[in-house]
């Protein structure tokens, strides 16, 4: 198997409130994320996701245990501007991530940040707006944009940096159906370009998305696996609080009545194929 990409070694970390109260949120959480990755990361409000995503690129470091990027350990302060170089983070609100008032410099923002030459720029925005299909867009005001589009001007933001991994911690929830399925067409687009996803959400149709679905409760792995997989434990997701996508939820169904129907099934797609293939079977015209 690759070297992994991060290296997330027995954390655990805990909130101090006003330098007397802990709040404990994660527990010993150890699990590796390999290059090329699309994890989804659920767990119902509260079970510590945003803490745990929040460790990916620095924002916060671990009481005890380490995350590595690529190698470098998060708590060096001096590696920091690397590691965030190679993690971007797209948060919920597109909102808050908007920064200039036209959606280049918005891109551009970042990069000189890190003091990215002048003549290297309008490269890395142009490649970065195509990536998102916003390059029609690049003299207009953000604010007019709408949430999907505001939220594919953070992710191209992100991508002018050149970076290894993007995390997205709910960054759909906040869109309409059209919005996130633009933002997870990008995000399939990226992954398929090599890009190492991590995704926190709450719909359970963009889990069925990633490659590996990790679940976490107070603060703990309880699951890791293929969507498929997980899918598979509703029982257990159930006293979670999860759900599962509804194309699972009817193939089940249908399969209690018709056990020759398959009862795995996560998209949406794959129960019309299943429809197909059983009413061919049948010698049932399926339309
Ligand atoms: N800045 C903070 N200070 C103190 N406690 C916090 C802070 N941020 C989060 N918490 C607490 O830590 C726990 C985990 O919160 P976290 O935001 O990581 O959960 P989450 O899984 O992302 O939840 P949600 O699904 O609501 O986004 C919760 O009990 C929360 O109240
Ligand atoms: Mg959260």
């Amino acid at each position: 198997m690759s070297k992994p990409f991060i290296k997330i070694d027995g954390i655990s970390f805990e909130y101090t409130i006003n330098n007397q109260k802990t709040v404990p949120v994660l527990q010993n959480v150890t699990f590796d994320v390999h290059p090329g990755e699309y994890v989804a990361i659920i767990g119902h409000n509260g079970s510590g996701k945003s803490t745990l995503s929040k460790h990916f690129n620095g924002i916060l470091t671990p009481q005890l245990g380490d995350i590595f990027v690529d190698g470098l350990n998060t708590r060096d302060g001096g590696l920091l501007r690397e590691i965030r170089q190679k993690v971007g983070m797209v948060f919920q609100h597109p909102d808050n991530q908007i920064v200039s008032t036209i959606v280049e410099d918005d891109v551009a923002f970042g990069l000189e940040n890190i003091g990215v030459p002048a003549s290297e720029m309008k490269a890395r925005i142009d490649f970065a707006l195509e990536a998102v299909g916003m390059s029609a867009f690049r003299n207009r005001p953000p604010h007019h944009l709408s949430g999907g589009q505001k939220q594919r001007v953070a992710i191209a933001g992100i991508l002018a940096m050149k970076p290894d991994c993007i995390v997205l911690d709910e960054a759909t929830s906040m869109l309409d159906t059209y919005g996130r399925r633009d933002i997870l067409d990008v995000v399939r687009k990226l992954n398929n370009d090599g890009m190492t996803i991590i995704t926190v959400t709450h719909h359970m149709s963009e889990v069925a998305e990633a490659s590996r679905v990790i679940v976490i409760e107070k603060g703990q792995i309880v699951l890791d696996g293929a969507p498929r997989e997980i899918f598979q434990q509703h029982e257990l997701l159930h006293q979670l609080q999860l759900d599962v996508p509804v194309a699972s939820q009817l193939a089940r169904l249908i399969h209690k009545y018709d056990n020759e129907y398959e009862a795995d099934l996560i998209h949406n797609n794959e129960i019309v194929q299943e429809v197909i293939r059983l009413s061919a079977k049948r010698g049932v015209y399926a339309g």
